[in-house]
């Protein structure tokens, strides 16, 4: 795929599956807004990822930060093509246990932090006729005991992502992945088993129909595919890439 000349913005690019999304986007020619919560981990990542990459640190769980991040970051890229809003948390726990606290933690950095990046992405994406992607989940297709705010978070992406696509078209498509287990940081830490995080990730790839989890690097060609011209006919998809684990059986 190619994106040479296009202007993109990762967020949560430090680690993971924004870093590898960011990292194919490079690959392909574009030049990319690397987003994290610290200037420090954004610094840490853009000297890995190369020079074509700009800048735009900042906690997106906050709404007058998200607007802040994306209109330094277009203006530091000259425009924009592409709104990749990947930048999310994991709390594991039960309903006792997700008080207001954690409830505010994930709901604000997976569904309220992803809303007003895009929002205030839009006049950019409008002038360019550009995409975004969402990172949702298949915790967003699917519902799992102990994981009731992520599972409402990313449920309620998925559904953000058809209404914001119609409401787009035909100016700019909208998307989203819902990618089962990936091996990140926040997989290994999230699925340890009594802080085991090998025996957690083992349990993970047994649950799979594909006998393993992703990669970062699998969800990031999915990413780009979708935010290519060669899906140009693709609007309000919420693409499984889960191995089938959503498929029944
Ligand atoms: N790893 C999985 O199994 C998995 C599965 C499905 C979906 N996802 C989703 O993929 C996305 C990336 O997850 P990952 O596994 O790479 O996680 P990760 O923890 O390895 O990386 C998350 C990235 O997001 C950033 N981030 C988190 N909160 C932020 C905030 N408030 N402001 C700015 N940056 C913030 C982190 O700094 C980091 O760069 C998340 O939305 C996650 O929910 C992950």
């Amino acid at each position: 795929m190619d994106f040479t000349g296009k202007k993109v913005i990762v967020t949560g690019a430090t680690r993971g599956i924004g870093y590898a999304t960011a990292e194919a986007f490079l690959r392909a020619g574009a030049r990319v807004a690397v987003n994290g919560r610290s200037q420090a981990s954004v610094d840490a990542a853009m000297a890995t990822l190369g020079s074509n990459t700009v800048s735009a640190p900042g906690d997106i769980s906050k709404a007058d930060v998200c607007q802040a991040m994306v209109t330094d970051a277009v203006e530091a890229l000259g425009g924009l093509n592409v709104l990749v809003t990947n930048a999310g948390v994991f709390f594991r726990g039960s309903i006792e246990e997700t008080d207001e606290a954690a409830w505010d933690y994930v709901l604000d950095a997976n569904l309220k932090g992803l809303f007003f990046c895009s929002r205030a992405a839009l006049p950019a994406l409008k002038a360019s006729k550009g995409n975004i992607v969402h990172v949702a989940s298949e915790s967003g297709l699917n519902g799992y005991a102990e994981t009731t705010a992520y599972c409402a978070s990313k449920g309620a992406v998925v559904n953000l992502t058809r209404s914001m696509a119609i409401e787009l078209a035909p100016d700019v498509r909208v998307n989203c992945v819902c990618p089962g287990a990936v091996e990140t940081d926040m997989a290994r830490a999230g699925f340890a088993i009594d802080g085991d995080e090998e025996a957690g990730l083992d349990r993970q790839r047994s649950q799979y129909p594909v006998g393993r989890i992703g990669t970062p690097e699998e969800v990031a060609k999915a990413i780009l595919y979708l935010a290519s011209d060669d899906a140009g006919f693709i609007n309000a998809a919420a693409l499984p890439m889960e191995g089938g684990a959503t498929a029944g059986g």
